[in-house]
């Protein structure tokens, strides 16, 4: 009786508010509810690091209290010649987050995607040595994350070098020096930025094969008296996979192994699947069509109440574990700059975020705030 007294007068008591235009975001913030648990994070990307526009701006500083280069500090973008880097960008964000008094993530030092070809390749496109190699990490490393040592909250030291089966991910760095280059990797990170947290990063980590395939990575690299601190599970997830108890056991399990937990990279696809593609391989692409593509214009609101639903039963479940959990990044602060509308399919418009094309809050958003935000 009591119980469904108080659901009552909060269900009256929000209607109401609703009904009056009383806007919850306005009194709290994500960053603010989420405070005395995790970090909240966002991913932005180049025009908002150079603070084009001032409605992104305020919701970059005021909902969030950790900020991701979305792109900028990968190898392509910052070291795109062996004697050649781009830090006008990358020193924006570190004095954006210093500003704003945010965490900033280091994203990323080694990953096969979105790298230029010298670091692992010959000009006549054979594979460099292993300790040409070592040299081109060593250098890599020491210059990027050297730069900015002492200004970091963490590294995603080594990204993605993992399959879905556990098996290691057979890319370039991996056919020329073996797992030897993951440790290679965060030996030089910690000796350049000895105060900043070193993680790996990685999708589909609900997967129980893939999760074991990392903690035992993280476990040989600290065999070797090689720091690591946490590990990163990227949250590219749809509105159906993964279940809540495969994420849980992730948590669960990474914890227990003595890694500190974040979800580095979320959001949440909500466009039809018919690939039952899961996790976020970029070598995956298909055409798009009408089938595909069913949102054009809006997203209807019986898909709109399934996101909401879906972000609560997530963050529900982050509530429950925040002792384990120390930071929660959205890959993207708004459905227009995200990914998600090119992958895997090309000109999509999905709807992952918390913060709609015009940069306004969804139903999603609101029901987080309306869920956590007065307990
Ligand atoms: C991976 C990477 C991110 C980003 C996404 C998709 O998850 O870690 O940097 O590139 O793919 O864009």
């Amino acid at each position: 009786m009591l119980y469904v007294g108080k659901h009552l007068i909060s269900y009256f008591l929000s209607t109401f508010l609703f009904i009056s235009g009383f806007n919850f975001s306005e009194l709290s913030s994500l960053k603010k509810v989420f405070d005395s648990k995790f970090k909240v994070g966002v991913a932005i990307n180049k025009n908002q690091i150079k603070q084009k526009k001032s409605k992104e701006v305020d919701l970059i500083k005021n909902q969030f209290s950790s900020l991701t280069a979305e792109n900028v500090m990968k190898w392509e973008e910052i070291h795109p010649k062996k004697n050649k880097y781009n830090f006008k960008i990358s020193d924006l964000i570190v004095s954006m987050a210093q500003e704003n008094d945010q965490d900033l993530i280091g994203h990323t030092l080694v990953w096969h995607n979105q790298i230029p070809e010298w670091v692992t390749r010959n000009p006549d496109g054979s594979l460099v040595e292993k300790n040409k190699l070592f040299d081109n990490i060593t250098q890599h490393i020491s210059s990027v994350a050297g730069r900015y040592s002492g200004k970091i909250k963490g590294w995603d030291v080594v990204n993605e070098a993992i399959l879905d089966d556990g098996s290691f991910r057979k890319n370039d760095f991996y056919n020329i020096a073996g797992e030897g280059y993951i440790f290679k990797s965060f030996e030089i990170a910690q000796k350049v930025d000895p105060s900043a947290e070193l993680y790996y990063n990685d999708f589909s980590m609900y997967k129980p094969e893939k999760c074991d395939a990392a903690i035992v990575v993280a476990n040989k690299i600290k065999d070797k008296g090689i720091r690591i601190d946490g590990i990163g599970l990227q949250a590219h997830w749809g509105l159906d996979y993964p279940t809540i108890d495969e994420i849980e056991q992730s948590i669960i399990k990474i914890y227990e192994a003595g890694y500190k937990v974040h979800f580095t990279e979320l959001d949440i696809d909500v466009l039809p699947n018919l690939w039952e593609i899961e996790g976020a391989d970029l070598s995956d692409n298909f055409k798009s069509n009408d089938e595909l593509n069913p949102y054009r214009k809006h997203l209807p609101d019986s898909i709109s109440n399934l996101l909401a639903n879906r972000y609560s039963e997530i963050f529900d479940l982050f509530v429950k574990h925040s002792n384990k959990i120390e930071r929660v990044t959205f890959w993207g602060l708004s459905d227009g700059h995200s990914w998600k509308n090119d992958w895997p399919a090309k000109g999509r418009t999905n709807y992952p975020l918390l913060f709609d094309k015009e940069n306004e809050p969804k139903e999603a958003y609101h029901d987080i705030l309306r869920r956590f935000g007065k307990k």
